[in-house]
């Protein structure tokens, strides 16, 4: 993907984060009239209209989203796209959901022209809702990540994704064994991993779905490719912690079986981390692991409610995901609603400015990430978002009757969906521009 050469800027406000708001005072910087500036696909800088636009090159055509919210673009930590259209499919907790919908669904991506077909829509959906980034499981198929990579390359994204791992416990039809999934998954880390702006995830579905054979194979995957990122679940939902337990009765607690097979380490993420313990958060803090946390998802299948304080404490690195197809909406910011209502609910608050750092830096620093995506600081690439605080009439209204960014932030979170997103960026190109598709 050829990127541009020639100078862009772009006059809006800006929101860009440098540090974490909840651990520091100035963490975020916002220009309320704004200029970033954009050169061969990066950011060359970001600032106030006043200071900056004198140092354009004379004739550079300065894109006016005045009224408008720049941010950079939104990073999803956790989201399967073979799932895309099984979204809304009901089903009484987490474990009957896979029988009933998933794996089934998940079959049909053995076909690589089914499997491009829907990483094009994905994709869309993505960029729809202004998210630049994502960290997204494949099936059982290898063909399921080539089409994907194929279709986010030809976009010219930065991905994140990963064959699933599985060879027990689920349909014959998607079985793979412990050296075929590894010997595919060396494959395609090869083929795709740091071409162009994909990166390969080692994606172990989730310990009840591998053998002994299988879980000791990725886990030494792990250790002979350290700068790949690792992808599973854990501690999701009781009815699959007590099986767990059951498969791996030696192990401390569920995080520990990845643990002992030396799965927890830079560039891990694990999704949803419910029903962890203090022991469980520290780990994950300790390695410079991640937790995806997915309120959407975790509300529809009734799997729990994620504990915001405690991961604090822990000091545990998180980023915000919507696990779509159990997550109901592609859109961080409704993903944002909802951990907001989750955190209340478990006593704890979250404020706008929090969660649209989990979004964006925060999520970056869990993909260890910094200095490439997730703020708008010189030298990134120029991947943003521009949102729209009068995208409908009751955000208008609201936003107009606001008088502070955090309430501007609050409305959009609670308020806003792909209709908040008037344009997506990526790499400084144009990649979605609301009302055209
Ligand atoms: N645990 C194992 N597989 C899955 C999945 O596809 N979705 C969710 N939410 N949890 C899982
Ligand atoms: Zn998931």
């Amino acid at each position: 993907m050829q990127s541009i050469q020639s100078v862009q800027a772009y006059r809006a406000g800006l929101l860009t984060f440098h540090a974490d708001p909840a651990f520091a005072e100035r963490a975020h910087a916002y220009y309320e009239d704004g200029l970033l500036i954009v050169e061969n696909g990066k950011i060359a800088a970001a600032g106030d209209w006043a200071n900056l636009h004198a140092t354009l090159p004379p004739d550079t055509k300065v894109t006016d989203y005045r009224g408008k919210l720049i941010s950079a673009g939104f990073i999803d930590a956790h989201i399967h796209y073979p799932q895309t259209e099984m979204i809304a499919s009901p089903a009484p907790g987490l474990l009957p959901w896979l029988e009933q919908y998933t794996f089934p669904t998940e079959r049909t991506f053995e076909d690589p022209a089914h499997a491009a077909d829907v990483a094009e829509f994905f994709l869309d959906e993505l960029l729809r809702v202004g998210t630049t980034t994502a960290m997204v499981y494949g099936t059982v198929h290898p063909q399921s990540v080539d089409a994907f990579f194929t279709a986010s390359e030809a976009r010219g994204l930065r991905m994140i994704a990963g064959k699933v791992l599985m060879d027990r416990n689920c349909p014959e039809f998607l079985r793979d064994t412990a050296e075929g999934g590894a010997r595919d998954t060396e494959d395609l880390i090869r083929r795709w991993h740091k071409h162009e702006r994909s990166l390969y995830a080692i994606t172990p579905r989730f310990a009840p779905t591998s053998t002994d054979a299988q879980m000791h194979l990725t886990g030494e995957l792990a250790k002979q490719y350290p700068d790949t990122y690792l992808q599973t679940h854990v501690s999701e939902n009781e009815e699959e912690c007590r099986w767990v337990k059951q498969l791996y009765p030696q192990a401390r607690s569920y995080l520990d079986v990845y643990d002992s097979y030396g799965m927890l380490r830079p560039r891990a993420v694990f999704g949803h981390c419910i029903w962890l313990d203090d022991t469980d958060r520290a780990r994950i803090a300790e390695t410079q692991s991640a937790a995806a946390v997915c309120p959407t998802s975790n509300l529809f299948l009734g799997s729990g409610l994620f504990d915001f304080e405690r991961a604090d404490r822990a000091g545990m690195h998180m980023a915000l995901a919507t696990d779509v197809g159990a997550g109901t909406s592609f859109s961080m910011l409704q993903t944002m609603n909802e951990a907001y209502k989750v955190a209340r609910l478990k006593g704890s608050y979250l404020p706008a400015l929090r969660m649209f750092y989990l979004a964006t830096l925060g999520a970056a620093r869990s993909l260890h990430l910094e200095g490439t995506i997730g703020s708008l600081a010189a030298g990134n690439e120029a991947d943003f978002v521009v949102l729209d605080p009068q995208c409908t009439p009751l955000l208008a209204r609201r936003t107009a009757a606001s008088d502070s960014l955090e309430e501007v932030l609050f409305a959009l979170a609670l308020l806003g969906d792909d209709r908040a997103i008037a344009a997506t960026y990526s790499a400084g190109r144009l990649v979605h521009a609301r009302g055209q598709g």
